[in-house]
């Protein structure tokens, strides 16, 4: 990098944009005992003692009252497979669970079928991040398989080339 420019929202855009991740669908009950859920690619590991991991939530997201007062939450992780999840917990769907044959986790909160991994959590502590909340979860269960990820970078869904 020769040089860097006075921050545009473009060019923080495009800057985040280059950094690879994952894809995962966090999942909770609300308060009726309906599932919810979302896409969301700001997971992160950040802990091993306790163990502990991210996501965080847009303020402005249907899903924020339940995440804010549920205890529980799973991280599923996204097969490459599975690029129709990613799209359906993104978009604007009536329900985003119909048909899916989900089971209820160790802390009851949803696990989708298929998945790459999962890591079932108990709310640690919600933190303040400008237009975003951060979720830490304190990791209480988690299973992996040996499949491949689907990954996203520069605004496109991408499969592990190797
Ligand atoms: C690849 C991808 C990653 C996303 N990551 C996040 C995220 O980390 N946090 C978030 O709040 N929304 C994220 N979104 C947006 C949500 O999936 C969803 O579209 C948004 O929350 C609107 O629905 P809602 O109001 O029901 O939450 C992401 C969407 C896509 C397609």
């Amino acid at each position: 990098m020769e040089s860097t420019q006075p921050l545009t929202a473009e060019a923080f855009r495009r800057a985040c944009g280059r950094f690879a991740t994952g894809i995962a669908v966090v999942t909770t009950l609300d308060a009726g005992g309906a599932p919810v859920g979302l896409t969301v690619n700001s997971f992160t590991s950040v802990s091993l003692d306790p163990p502990l991991v991210l996501f965080c939530l847009d303020r402005a997201s249907q899903a924020l009252p339940s995440f804010a007062n549920a205890n529980a939450f799973s991280i599923n992780i996204l097969e490459e497979s599975q690029r129709d999840l990613s799209q359906r917990f993104a978009a604007r769907e009536a329900d985003r669970f119909a048909g899916l044959s989900y089971r209820l986790g160790t802390l009851g909160a949803p696990v989708l079928p298929g998945v790459l991994a999962v890591l079932e959590c108990r709310r640690h502590a919600v933190l303040e991040g400008g237009d975003h909340l951060i979720f830490l979860g304190e990791v209480i269960a988690a299973d992996a398989g040996d499949g491949q990820p689907l990954l996203y970078f520069g605004g496109r869904y991408r499969l592990l080339g190797m």
